[in-house]
């Protein structure tokens, strides 16, 4: 099928890429030329494992084609919308992105008038598809969020647990049974505003198991001997959790979120979180519940500096190493990072603030390090420059701290703010177990 996509962002990119690969002659539109021109030399624009190389075959194969021109959508039949839609000061999604795009493609159908469908893929508030995009294209609009992990997106993508579509129209499910043709996952057919809360459902559940972590490892810091690494590997340990009741089939994914840390981040979870929280007072309803969530969150990264002030006293002139800068291991993602507010948080207390992060540049840290953070190019040199080193990332690469400290000639204090290092014992501190 011929398929379009706009917006080049990390949804978009993502979805054109993997609907080219699996076989469909797609072409990706986005406003920005130097992301175009970018892409279309086969650059990815941001870190994104698998992307890349899929990205150039389909370049070479001619598969896939990118412009900055909504005009070039023109002979498509079915065209993805993925434009950005980020929260307003209050919260409140902001949705004038999606509408301008929307708008621009309506112009450019109604210049060569023939049956196309329209999917709104950005994560939109339940009524966002009824009530602002079928209004401009008529009929013919389907929703259908993508639910793509930073650092697995291809492979989410190319193999998604569930499909899901919100549509109430034959010809549209017509057009999209095509499309989805060549995957495998089930497809789910809803209606639009089920769709669109289903979205916000699911992340807003991954945040809610999060902070629910955090807060019991409150408790656990201040008990004596509880550490919330055992008390939550024992509610792992569930047979209701698993497949089939049984213990021996593979750990549920959902679990790895069922774990104390120094909060979420990145693009997705505080965004949608605070966005249906939004839609709800919209409603008139309140959600005490998502509202703690939220709470928990903000506060959590300051709690590991706090812990940190316990253990040593003032944290002025100390020379302290941020472990992981990006939301989260796999990925150059700073939007949201506990880690980032952990640096904040040290800088006004005065400290002499070190970082290192496996995927983040320096480049792209240079407002920091002129504002005299010290930005580390390997894990050694920064633990080599410290006194305490806080964790606040999972990325792999920092379990190997327990070998380094190991062959170090100094004390070296250890915050583990995301309980990732299990065999080290002496001045080891971290989130969840009393100091
Ligand atoms: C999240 C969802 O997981 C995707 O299903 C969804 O499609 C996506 O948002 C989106 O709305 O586009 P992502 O933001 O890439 O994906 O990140 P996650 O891997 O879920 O991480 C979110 C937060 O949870 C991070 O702070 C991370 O450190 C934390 N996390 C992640 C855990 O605590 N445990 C994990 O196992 C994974």
């Amino acid at each position: 099928m011929r398929v379009g996509v706009i917006g080049c962002g990390y949804v978009g990119l993502v979805t054109a890429v993997g609907m080219a690969s699996k076989g469909h002659r797609v072409v990706a539109v986005d406003i920005d030329k130097s992301r175009v021109v970018k892409i279309t030399k086969g650059k990815v624009p941001f870190h994104e494992p698998g992307v890349e190389k899929r990205l150039r075959s389909c370049l070479e194969k001619g598969t896939l084609k990118v412009s900055h021109l909504m005009d070039s959508v023109t002979d498509c039949e079915v065209v993805l919308i993925c434009v950005q839609t980020p929260p307003k000061p209050d919260g409140v999604i902001n949705l004038k992105i999606l509408e301008e795009a929307s708008n621009n493609l309506k112009s450019v159908f109604e210049k060569t008038p023939k049956e196309r469908v329209v999917i709104v893929r950005s994560t939109v508030i339940p009524g966002t598809t009824d009530n602002l995009i079928t209004p401009i294209f008529r009929d013919k609009v389907a929703v259908n969020p993508e639910f793509l992990r930073e650092g697995s997106a291809m492979e989410d993508f190319l193999k998604p647990d569930r499909i899901v579509i919100g549509t109430e129209s034959k010809k549209v499910k017509e057009v999209l049974t095509r499309l989805y043709k060549p995957f495998k996952a089930p497809i789910i057919w809803v209606s639009p505003s089920t769709a669109e809360l289903a979205k916000y459902t699911s992340n807003t559940l991954l945040a809610t198991l999060i902070s629910f972590s955090n807060e019991i490892a409150r408790l656990c810091e201040k008990t004596s001997k509880a550490d919330i690494e055992e008390v939550l590997g024992i509610v792992h340990l569930d047979r209701r959790f698993y497949q089939n009741g049984s213990l021996n089939s593979e750990k549920p994914g959902i679990l790895t979120y069922l774990k104390a840390g120094c909060g979420f981040g990145g693009s997705c979870l505080p965004k949608d979180l605070s966005a249906l929280i939004a839609y709800a007072s919209s409603l008139s309803q309140d959600t005490p519940l998502l509202k703690g969530v939220a709470a928990v969150n903000t506060e959590q990264p300051f709690r590991v500096v706090k812990m940190a002030e316990r253990i040593v006293g003032s944290l002025a002139g100390r020379k302290i190493v941020v472990l992981g800068v990006a939301f989260k291991g796999g990925t150059d993602d700073l939007r949201e990072s506990p880690g980032l507010r952990i640096v904040e948080k040290l800088l006004l207390e005065k400290a002499q603030v070190i970082v290192y992060d496996p995927l983040v540049s320096v480049r792209t840290l240079k407002d920091y390090q002129e504002r005299g953070v010290k930005i580390a190019t390997s894990l050694n040199s920064a633990i080599n420059l410290a006194e305490i080193v806080i964790i606040a990332s999972n990325a792999s690469e920092f379990r190997s701290i327990e070998k380094i400290k190991g062959e170090l000639n100094k004390n070296l204090l250890i915050l583990d703010g995301r309980r990732i290092l299990k065999n080290i014992k002496k001045d080891y501190f971290a989130v969840g177990r009393a100091i």
